[in-house]
Order: C-alpha cells, then sequence, then structure tokens
C-alpha cells in the first residue's frame, strides 16, 4: 500500500507532495497538528482530537479555513484510499506560504497537510519486557498543551533518550515537577492507584492519557491527576506512558535505575488489555 498525503485540495502519493520554502511551517514552524490512529478505518477519538486541533490553531491565532467536518471527511477518505488495516494520521495545519517576515502575512491561506501511513506496531515483545527511560530537565515553553509543529525541544529530548538506548525521556522543570514525556504522557502507579500529572500549561492533554484515566474507571482503579514529583516516579510500584501511536506501554527503568523489581506492574497490563478489548470491542470514541 502506499503512502498518500493531502495538499490543501488533493490527495497524491507522499513523495509527490512538496510544499513552499516561503511556508511558514517550513521557516517558523508556525503551525499545528494532530496524530491519530485509525484501527480497521474507525479513528479512535477522533472528535476530541479535531476540537483539540481547533483549540491549538486558536492559540496561536491561527484561523483554519476548513471546519472541522471538512477536516473529518479529507481524514474518511485519505484512509480509505490508503486502504492500510491500520492507519496513522498526520494532520497539519501552518500559517500559509509568505516572504519571511515575523509578523503575520495578510490574506495568506493556511496550508493543509495530511498524510497516511501504516500505523507503526509496537512489538508484543517490547509490550511485555517494557521500555527504559531517562529524565532529562525541559526546555519547552509554556504553552506545550498547544499541539504545535515547533518541536525542536521535543526532537533533541528525544534523540538524548535514544542515545542512551532508551525508548522515551521524561521532562521534568528544575524542581523536579514532572510534565510529560517529549512523544507522550506518563503515569505511576502507588499502592493500587494510578497517578498523572494533572493538565498544565506544561504538557500536552493527551487523548490517550484521558483514555486511560476512563478505562481505568471502568476497571474501578483509583485514578490522581496532581503535581508529580520525579522522587515519586523513581520510588513507583509501576510506571508507564501513553501516546496515540503506542497507546499504554509499561516502563522498567528510569537512568539505569530499575523501577520497582524492573518488570512492567500488573495494573499497567490490565489497563493495556482493557485499551486492546475496548478497541476489539469497537468503542472508537
Ligand atoms: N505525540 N505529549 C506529547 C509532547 C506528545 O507529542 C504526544 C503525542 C503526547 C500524547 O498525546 P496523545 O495521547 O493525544 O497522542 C503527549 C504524537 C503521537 C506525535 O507527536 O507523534
Amino acid at each position: 500500500m502506499p503512502e498518500i498525503a493531502f495538499l490543501n485540495s488533493a490527495y497524491m502519493p507522499i513523495e509527490d507532495a512538496k510544499i513552499s520554502i516561503n511556508d511558514r511551517g517550513f521557516v517558523y514552524g508556525d503551525g499545528v497538528y494532530e496524530v491519530m490512529v485509525a484501527y480497521g478505518g474507525h479513528p479512535f477519538r477522533m472528535h476530541q482530537h479535531l476540537q483539540r486541533l481547533k483549540r491549538s490553531a486558536a492559540e496561536i491565532r491561527l484561523a483554519l479555513t476548513s471546519s472541522v467536518e471538512e477536516i473529518e471527511r479529507v481524514m474518511m477518505e485519505g484512509i480509505e484510499r490508503a486502504g492500510f488495516d491500520d492507519t496513522m494520521v498526520y494532520l497539519q495545519f501552518t500559517r500559509g506560504v509568505a516572504p519571511r517576515k515575523h509578523s503575520f502575512p495578510a490574506n495568506t491561506k493556511p496550508t493543509f497537510v495530511a498524510t497516511f501511513r501504516e500505523k507503526p506496531i509496537t512489538s508484543e515483545q517490547t509490550r511485555r519486557d517494557g521500555v527504559n527511560l531517562v529524565t532529562i530537565e525541559d526546555l519547552r515553553w509554556g504553552a506545550c498543551f498547544v499541539k504545535s509543529i515547533a518541536l525542536l525541544p521535543n526532537v533533541l529530548a528525544y534523540q538524548q533518550a535514544q542515545d542512551s538506548e532508551a525508548f522515551e525521556a521524561i521532562l521534568h522543570a528544575a524542581d523536579g515537577v514532572v510534565h510529560e514525556c517529549s512523544v507522550s504522557n506518563i503515569f505511576f502507579v502507588q499502592d493500587g492507584r494510578i497517578v498523572t500529572p494533572a493538565k498544565t500549561n506544561k504538557n500536552l492533554h493527551g487523548i490517550t492519557r484521558r483514555a486511560v484515566l476512563d478505562f481505568a474507571n471502568d476497571l474501578d482503579i483509583p485514578t490522581s491527576e496532581e503535581a508529580v514529583q520525579l522522587d515519586a516516579i523513581l520510588a513507583a510500584d509501576e510506571v508507564f506512558l501513553s501516546g496515540t501511536t503506542f497507546e499504554v506501554l509499561g516502563a522498567v527503568k528510569i537512568d539505569d535505575r530499575n523501577i520497582a523489581n524492573g518488570t512492567v506492574g500488573p495494573v499497567t497490563q490490565r489497563v493495556a488489555a482493557h485499551f486492546r478489548l475496548t478497541i476489539e470491542q469497537g468503542r472508537y470514541e
């Protein structure tokens, strides 16, 4: 199956999709995005993603010229055309094409890009064994709840994790307050309770994070959204991550030290299994 793109008004093979070097997304990272997964053609929690896209655009004063309904239609047709079993959908709006000048260009139409790729597979081995994390001070701006394409601090943190043969980087403030990870949200389990950093301007309000809290509720597992210190995560019974591309993933080491007994914990396994069951039962919203 070919990976396909949608660019402004037309679908095409992804390698044929070209943008101007004057696109403000290219020049300034001046744009917003969403990543969704469609399981068997059904996007997971699409409306929550599209509401977040609208909020992100509003926060950067980017007037979307496509309605949510039009974006949804573009998505559904792209998923159909691509024909993957499970599809990773990437949506992006930039402030459009204009000569490089910081101020907003007048009368410039946003650039609308969507790509449709096969959903990346997270192996059962990785899910069983869990992943390693590193801790890095968070260098990002003060509006991390906006899903901006200006991701250089995230990229550098993620690469630093890879350089340490880890999967992800926990991003924390200088005082140890944990915000999230570079491409995912973070949870820990203490005495049977699932805890995650409260939504602030220093983390993305993850759709999968919300789903995990809903699933914990389904499973009668107590949860808490609160200010989280790195020490609490290091001393936790279990740690796991949430994100669209891998759903729920247990962590077993942080900075080369075992979390508890160094294996993926039972609560993490229950939540991950419930996520899978929810998809199998066709509960996508
Ligand atoms: N990343 N935090 C950050 C910084 C993220 O980039 C993401 C998602 C998440 C998880 O949010 P959600 O559950 O809504 O996917 C948290 C996407 C997948 C990406 O950039 O590829």
